[in-house]
């Protein structure tokens, strides 16, 4: 995320994007299904006993865990114990309200966000870094792994050990724990949200599952990611609640590179931040019409949808940089 050079950032991407395949990551659904379940099971435990259940909490843990599961076969362990270990979780997201800011203000950045801090290992993520950093270690010694991720890094630091290095691997694997984890948690709550505050919605996606079940799809505990691509209105309702509660709420900056950058038309500078906020864009009047502020997923079932599906920027603001520059 950190890499300024766009020739440095295409090879670095170069040799990680092959672990992000729709293909390669399919392989994990077992174990991503089973995680789920064990939502379910702490769902059903709550509701058997009638006690208020924190639901914001367990989506954080069942994130953290698909995260861990995808990325290196191997959970973080909050759904199994049910709990915070050792507050990893209230400390990322103190980490994040953090880099909210700190991002945005360099010298404030470079008294937590030095090589320094980074190796003596000071930082309050215990419970996630040390994770991370075992199922990594452990990975290296066992070639009999699921071919997760991480399988795929160490595959290409094999072939290519000239064009990446461990560390690549030890910097990237705690990114995706940052960069995953928090964000699915955050969709995931934006979605039951907006269900619980429309009901006739809800309704209408439990009649779509229903329905495909007649047909004998849906018919797991949990709808596989192939049979949830058949469920159009479930679909339109996940885009509308990552549009109107967008997990990642600042715009990402660029940094125009050697020689500046021109985007219709406009020219910018070298050094120049450039930058889009998806909230910004996801409620603004001028592109979603007067309703932009409201959930309204037959939005994305309308004619116009595919008009507007360029604007939707929840995890890239690449797409519409170039159209987008010339909005005031
Ligand atoms: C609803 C879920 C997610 C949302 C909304 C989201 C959002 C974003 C956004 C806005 C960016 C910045 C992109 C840009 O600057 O153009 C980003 C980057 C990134 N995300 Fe996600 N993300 C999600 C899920 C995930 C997951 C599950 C992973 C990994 C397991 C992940 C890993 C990353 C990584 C590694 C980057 C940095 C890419 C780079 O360096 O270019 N994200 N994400």
């Amino acid at each position: 995320m950190s890499t300024l050079d766009p020739k440095k950032k295409v090879e670095r991407s170069r040799n990680l994007a092959s672990g992000y395949s729709l293909s390669n990551l399919i392989q994990s659904e077992d174990a991503v299904s089973h995680t789920i379940e064990m939502l379910l099971d702490w769902m059903n435990k709550y509701a058997e006993s009638q006690e208020p259940m924190e639901l914001d909490k367990f989506f954080t843990f069942t994130a953290f865990d698909v995260v861990g599961e995808v990325l290196f076969s191997k959970q973080f362990g909050f759904l199994q114990q049910g709990v915070d270990i050792g507050n990893a979780i209230s400390n990322s997201l103190a980490l994040n309200a953090y880099a909210a800011i700190g991002g945005f203000l360099q010298p404030l950045n470079l008294i937590v966000a030095n090589p320094l801090v980074t190796w003596l290992g000071i930082m309050p993520m215990g419970h996630l870094f040390n994770t991370t950093k075992k199922a990594i270690n452990d990975r290296e010694k066992n070639q009999e792994a699921r071919f997760d991720i991480v399988a795929h890094w160490f595959k290409n630091l094999a072939q290519h050990p000239d064009r990446m290095k461990l560390r690549d691997i030890h910097a990237q694997a705690t990114t995706n724990v940052g960069a995953g984890a928090d964000t699915v948690s955050c969709a995931l709550q934006s979605f039951v949200y907006h269900m619980i505050r429309h009901p006739t919605a809800w309704q209408r996606v439990r009649d779509e599952i229903d329905a495909a079940r007649k047909e004998g799809c849906c018919t797991d505990r949990v709808v596989s990611f192939d049979h949830a691509q058949k469920l159009p209105y479930l679909q339109a309702c996940i885009k509308e609640a990552i549009r109107v509660f967008s997990p990642v709420p600042m715009g990402l900056p660029r940094v125009a590179p050697k020689g500046g950058v021109t985007i219709s038309n406009r020219s910018f500078p070298a050094g120049t931040v450039l930058s889009i906020n998806p909230w910004v864009i996801h409620h603004s009047k001028e592109i979603w019409g007067p309703d932009a502020d409201e959930f309204k997923p037959q939005r994305w079932l309308a004619e116009s949808a595919a008009a507007i599906e360029k604007y939707w920027i929840p995890v890239s603001e690449a797409s519409i940089s170039v159209s987008k520059t010339n909005m005031s």
